[in-house]
């Protein structure tokens, strides 16, 4: 028998000087985790996550092999970017445990709904990098979109860095942060009314007689294939809406009733509703 091992290499991270902890791996820190690993973007002896359950914690670690513990001091301590993935209410305790350990060299990268980041800099009381971001749920299968913001000391390289890693979990846009309430209302809470629109497609479908599998399927399709044409195109969407209307054709009987319906209208005002919430939601 041979007994030379046969040694797999594995491929350098692309981002390999790069420590990072995540401080609250819960659902959306575990995407984030979960999509930096499969791109390879960090080795992972350099990922430190925390959470509040030590079984949970050990389940983690076994799941994704890297150090998931308890201790978010002496993550923080490791990391070079620590990213904050607590509950909002949550952020100013998780600052205090660990702001023994920040420094401007260091830079915090939050993920709480809501939270600015001045009273990031605030909370860590030393002229540091902050990024606020808001990314949303379609980051699970990768076709998310992040919008994201810094505070007043953040460098565009940092900048660079925290792009760098939310597009592991889809697209990023930096926008002033005085427009993150409006991210929220738009791309934050979006995913719930295009699935509403999704399964009203799909219910139309069922009544006009097609099986709800196929229905689905061709709801589901349709709106993903017409946002592609949308950002691969970059043509306006009334334009691309144009060239499937012909003339006294079956899709200009169908926008009518939309129009009738006010969809158009419903979902400004839907948009504008969430995004008022999260003004509130902001003021606490
Ligand atoms: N979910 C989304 O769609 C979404 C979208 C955009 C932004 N966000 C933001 O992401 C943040 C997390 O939301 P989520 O939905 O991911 O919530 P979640 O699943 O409840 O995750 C929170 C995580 O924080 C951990 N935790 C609690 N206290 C801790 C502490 N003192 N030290 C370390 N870890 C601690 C929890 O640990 P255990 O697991 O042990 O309980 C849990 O893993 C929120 O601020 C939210 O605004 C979420």
């Amino acid at each position: 028998m041979n007994d030379e091992t046969i040694v797999i290499p594995v491929p350098a991270a692309v981002m390999p000087g790069l420590k990072v902890a995540i401080l609250g791996a819960g659902k959306m820190g575990g995407i984030l985790l979960q999509g930096f690993l499969k791109n390879n973007l960090v080795a992972l002896e350099n990922v430190f996550a925390t959470v509040q359950h030590p079984d949970r914690a050990q389940a983690l670690s076994v799941q994704f092999g890297v150090e998931v513990t308890t201790d978010n001091l002496e993550a923080a301590r490791q990391a070079d970017v620590i990213l904050l993935g607590v509950k909002p209410i949550q952020v100013p305790d998780l600052i205090a445990q660990i702001k023994p350990v920040l420094s401007p060299r260091k830079v915090l990268l939050s993920f709480a709904a809501s939270v600015k980041t001045r009273s990031i800099e605030d909370c860590a009381g030393c002229e540091l990098g902050v990024i606020r971001a808001m990314p949303n749920t379609p980051a699970m299968i990768g076709a998310g979109v992040t919008a994201l913001c810094g505070g007043r000391f953040v460098t565009q390289e940092q900048m660079a860095v925290a792009q760098r890693i939310f597009q592991t979990v889809g697209r990023t846009v930096v926008v002033d942060e005085k427009h993150m309430d409006a991210v929220t209302g738009l791309s934050g809470s979006g995913p719930a009314f295009l699935y509403i629109i999704i399964e009203a497609l799909a219910e139309a479908g069922v009544n006009v007689g097609l099986p709800r599998d196929v229905a689905t399927l061709l709801a589901a399709q349709t709106t993903l294939g017409s946002a592609r044409m949308v950002l691969e195109t970059g043509y306006h969407p009334a334009l691309l809406k144009d060239a499937v209307t012909t003339p006294a054709g079956c899709t200009v009987d169908g926008i009518l009733e939309l129009e009738e319906g006010g969809l158009r209208v419903t979902l400004i005002k839907a948009v504008k509703r969430a995004t008022q919430r999260a003004r509130e939601l902001a003021a606490g």
